[in-house]
């Protein structure tokens, strides 16, 4: 598959963008700034004009070759954002956020591409960017649960799910979106996580979920792989919490009141995957737990 892949520069794209070209994706990264190693092109998706040159165009010089002309994409990844609160104005944020993903979902479905995945977020349940504490109205937290947030960034993201459900409706294309929890890189587990140990309040603004980047470039795969399910999001986190506290032990110190919808394993997340395990054959196969050594 020929892919288009919108924010690969970043902290989850440069390893998607990666872990997608070993397995045989073809992938053009579109940013502002280029990622070492890929077929890049430099464009402001905020830029029309821009995009829908991008649309189509060659990946680089090997695909003149063929002498056929510009190859079609046959799907479109679109990871790029300001990818949280307090980087830019608020105002910034939440219009660099909208406009470009309504110009690559337009652009895209002008182009003929019929799947598109998108990064959403956790940040769209209100919890994680909450002026105060907010806690959830249920547990685990599903894709039913609202999402009522409070701040610019995941305003963007609410607003990005009701463009492409919009989109989709016009245009009976796949469209996918990700609703991406806190993403950790590999060495970030020896950086960050004996702190999370240590202070276990400290994941309560991500629901004590994580999503490991390379299980996150699987759930990518699975949606390219997957057809036929018009408009759908997903939670997608890794199986386990990100803490060493059990999850009965986290419900009586956090969630004290809030309703458990169903039993839980004893370290299972409460940020519910089973949309994505059941649709999309989504099976998150890295784990913090065994990366610590003794720590744990
Ligand atoms: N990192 C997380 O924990 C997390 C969690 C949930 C959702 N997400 C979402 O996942 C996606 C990737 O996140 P990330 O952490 O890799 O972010 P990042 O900021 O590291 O990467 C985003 C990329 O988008 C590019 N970009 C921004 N504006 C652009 C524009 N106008 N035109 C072209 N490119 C532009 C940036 O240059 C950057 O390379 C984002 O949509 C983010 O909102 C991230």
């Amino acid at each position: 598959m020929r892919i288009l892949f919108t924010g690969g520069s970043g902290k989850a794209g440069r390893h998607v963008i990666p872990w997608l070209a070993e397995r045989g994706y073809r992938v053009l990264n579109a940013d502002l700034v280029p990622l070492d190693g890929a077929d890049n092109r430099e464009v402001d998706l905020t830029d029309a004009g821009q995009v829908h040159d991008m649309m189509r165009s060659y990946a680089d010089f090997d695909e003149l070759d063929p002498g056929t002309g510009v190859p079609a994409f046959d799907a479109l990844v679109h990871f790029a954002a300001v990818p949280r609160i307090l980087l830019k104005p608020d105002n910034e944020t939440f219009r660099i956020n909208t406009l470009s993903t309504y110009n690559v979902i337009d652009a895209a479905l002008r182009a003929g591409i019929r799947k598109i995945v998108f990064a959403s977020s956790e940040t769209t349940y209100g919890i994680c960017f909450w002026d105060g504490e907010k806690r959830p109205d249920y547990l685990p937290v599903d894709e039913d649960h609202p999402t009522v947030p409070a701040d610019s960034y995941a305003m963007s993201k609410v607003v990005n799910e009701a463009t492409a459900r919009s989109f989709q409706a016009r245009s009976g294309a796949d469209i996918y979106g990700l609703r991406i929890n806190n993403v950790i890189e590999p060495h970030e587990y020896e950086a960050n996580f004996p702190a999370y140990i240590a202070d276990p309040s400290l994941r309560r603004r991500n629901i004590f979920a994580y999503i490991d980047v390379r299980d996150l470039a699987h759930a990518v795969d699975c949606c390219l792989r997957t057809d036929g399910l018009a408009y759908r999001v997903f939670n997608i986190a890794n199986a386990d919490t990100s803490v060493t506290l059990t999850t009965e032990e986290i419900h009586d110190r956090f969630y004290s009141g809030i309703p458990l919808r169903r039993e839980m394993g004893a370290h299972e997340t409460f940020y519910a995957i089973d949309s994505a395990r059941d649709l999309l054959g989504f099976a998150p196969s890295h784990s913090w737990r065994g990366t610590l050594g003794t720590m744990i």
